[in-house]
């Protein structure tokens, strides 16, 4: 495959200034919702979202592609995105090194006097099947494309990332929120889908989401400026 323009399928979606509402851990669905969700229709739907939609999934692949479809390593990182997959059955927790780092990162904000709660770590692919879907009724696929990912193509399912502090906009003008930006690397984290690169991650700013690399590749890619899509595709064609 040709490096160049290898990432350029996910710059279909822009962010937009929403807020992110994904269910999170500790808090119940109506308060984090903000608005009552529609009772599932089958004309709800827009690609495959009604009943009998088994046959398709949101990406427009059908599920079979899921069941055989290999993940994408770039320099043994595994990307994950709207082009690059997880099979259905990859992955069942978080990755123990990377709850490690979770763990100190915790005690560091703690220390610096933030607290810096776990919202949403591992999810599987039928959990986020019915998290994309609830929100594509909610709000339609072409918003909620900006804000969650099709199932099979969500970090989440790595067990590498992570929903901390305040799953909201506002999470990134808080003092808890900066501390994050500024730190996270050196914990191992970088702020996977960070502002201004919303046209090639293909989501919405997420201060929250953070994706585990380990400390070198963390603080490389926090010091290059660039999402990791940009990062690895440069390392890739300077080899
Ligand atoms: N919110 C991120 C993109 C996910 O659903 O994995
Ligand atoms: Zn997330």
């Amino acid at each position: 495959m040709a490096a160049v323009g290898l990432f350029c399928m996910v710059s279909g979606c822009h962010g937009e200034t929403q807020v992110y509402r994904e269910p999170v851990e500790g808090i119940s669905e109506e308060q984090s919702m903000q608005t009552p969700e529609p009772e599932p229709t089958e004309e709800s739907g827009g690609r495959g979202l009604g009943k009998d939609t088994h046959l398709d999934s949101p990406s427009g692949k059908c599920y079979d592609y899921y069941d055989e479809v290999e993940p994408t390593y770039i320099d043994g990182v595994l990307l994950v995105n709207k082009e690059f997959a997880l099979p259905k059955n990859f992955g069942n927790g978080e990755d123990p090194v990377a709850v490690q780092a979770l763990q100190e990162l915790q005690q560091g904000a703690r220390r610096a006097g933030y607290s810096m709660p776990l919202f949403s770590g591992y999810r599987s692919f039928d959990e986020q099947d019915k998290l994309y879907r609830k929100y594509a009724q909610t709000d339609g696929a072409q918003a909620a494309d900006t804000y969650s990912a099709w199932p099979g193509h969500s970090e989440h399912q790595t067990g590498l990332a992570f929903d901390v502090g305040w799953v909201d906009l506002q999470f990134a003008d808080t003092a808890a929120g900066k501390w994050l930006a500024q730190y996270a690397h050196e914990y191992g984290f970088i702020i996977r889908y960070p502002k201004g690169k919303e046209s090639v991650t293909g989501y919405q700013y997420e201060p929250w989401h953070i994706r585990y690399l380990g400390k070198d590749l963390a603080e490389r890619v926090h010091k290059s400026g660039l999402c990791l899509e940009e990062y690895l595709e440069r390392s890739r064609s300077q080899h």
